[in-house]
């Protein structure tokens, strides 16, 4: 059987976990793939680092250059984590005609443009799967399941530790600090949680499966994020009266004109809904295609195995290209879509929660601004309970276009009843 050459960039957690499964489903890769994938060298920051797996010595190295020049590698794979010297790794792979695999979301986010143009050039492709929502083979599915749709829409949780967070302010009412504090004592949160928590980390996963889906790269500054940090327990609590959770939801979707939203933010999903049901660290896709219809992906989005799951898919795809040629795939522009809906002018309903001063005619001056705005309220509650002097105002919002809701809201920050900054979120549409 032919063998092919893997360069290892990598043996953290993830690297570690591709190492160990390509040595112990060896035959059962081999039969599938009709060729051997065969680790030929590792590429690690220190080589004498005591680690989970014990690669023989002679095969790791301190620098990563020596893989991309060893002509026995064919296929590269990027595990280091980090943005530039991925970055340098990936363009000189490409430059010698190496494939490489990837799981690097944020640089393929932030740097995908160039390296997919360089790819094109050189003819040599990239894959992905382990970038977005960790062991859903959500990439190979657009790519190749939904080759035929027009997608028209996806909706989803790509981020398992705000999930998590989110699932435990909902099922203990915790707090946010508390909850984080409990994912990070679970192992769920990264050491840095600050991507999961801002939205960055599902933005970074958005920005990749909207340019994927409508064959243009959207920028980072096209993208609207916000994160799960500012969400109280009491936020939850009013949600739920109304009959919805919260999730940090990616909406990723084509209107009429061709114009592609991409926006991840806290959103009210109302509890009937399939994504509602999707709890603790995992990840979740709905995928609405021309064809196909609904489509629904769930799974775990992190973690050694899940990821190491998709790195060795694509792993097996790479052999196959480099051992037949063929048609390189990766990310493939076609223009046409090509721009992005200005966030301003996406529609969607809202979550309206006020602290307002508790005295006649508040909620007169509340409406007032939103009518003057053609902005209408779909219900209202004001739950017990005092914070301060204040009392909770939270109301359901029908759908407007975010730049106009925006402007009302800040008009009614200013009105002299209103107590603290409001909290908007969107409901789910
Ligand atoms: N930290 C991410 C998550 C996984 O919690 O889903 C890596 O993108």
């Amino acid at each position: 059987m032919e063998r092919i050459g893997i360069g290892l960039a990598g043996l953290g957690t993830v690297g570690a976990g591709v190492y160990k499964h390509l040595i112990q489903n060896r035959v059962l890769i081999s039969e599938r793939v009709g060729l051997e994938l065969a680790v030929r060298r590792i590429a690690v920051r220190n080589p004498d680092m005591v680690r989970t797996v014990h690669p023989p010595r002679e095969i790791v190295t301190g620098r990563w250059e020596e893989l991309i020049e060893d002509p026995a590698i064919n296929i590269l794979v990027e595990l280091m984590g980090g943005i530039d010297t991925p970055y340098q790794f990936m363009m000189r792979a490409l430059d010698a005609g190496k494939a490489v695999v990837t799981g690097n979301k944020a640089l393929l986010a932030e740097r995908g443009f160039e390296i997919f143009e360089k790819a094109a050039d050189k003819g040599v492709p990239i894959f992905f799967e382990a970038a977005v929502a960790g062991g859903i083979p959500i990439i190979k599915s657009i790519r190749e399941g939904f080759i035929g749709n027009h997608i028209e829409s996806i909706h989803a949780i790509l981020n398992g530790t705000s999930n998590y967070i989110l699932s435990r302010m909902t099922e203990e009412s915790m707090d946010f600090p508390e909850a984080l504090r409990e994912a990070q004592e679970q192992g769920y949160a990264e050491a840095d949680p600050t991507l999961d928590v801002n939205g960055w980390d599902a933005a970074h996963k958005a920005i990749i499966l909207a340019s994927l889906a409508y064959g243009f790269w959207v920028g980072t500054s096209q993208i609207h994020v916000a994160g799960i940090d500012p969400i109280t327990a009491s936020d939850i609590r009013f949600a739920d009266r109304l009959g919805y959770r919260i999730k940090l939801v990616a909406t990723i979707r084509t209107n009429r004109d061709s114009l592609v939203e991409a926006h991840v933010h806290p959103t009210l999903v109302p509890k009937q809904h399939v994504l509602a049901s999707v709890n603790g660290v995992f990840n979740a896709l709905m995928v609405r295609g021309d064809i196909v219809g609904d489509t629904l992906f769930y799974g775990r989005g992190a973690g050694q195995d899940p990821t190491t799951s998709s790195v060795i898919s694509d792993l097996a795809q790479a052999a196959i290209w480099y051992d037949s040629g063929g048609k390189a795939f990766g990310f493939t522009p076609h223009g046409l879509y090509g721009k992005c809906l200005p966030i301003e002018r996406v529609s969607s309903g809202y979550y309206l929660r006020l602290s307002v001063v508790d005295e006649p005619g508040v909620l007169a001056q509340v409406a007032s601004i939103l009518g003057s705005h053609q902005i209408g309220i779909s219900s209202v509650i004001q739950p017990e309970g005092h914070e301060g002097d204040a009392v909770p105002l939270v109301l359901i919002i029908h759908d407007a276009p975010f730049g106009k809701m925006w402007t009302a809201v800040q008009r009614i920050q200013s009105l002299a009843c209103v107590k603290a900054s409001p909290m908007l979120l969107w409901v789910l549409s």
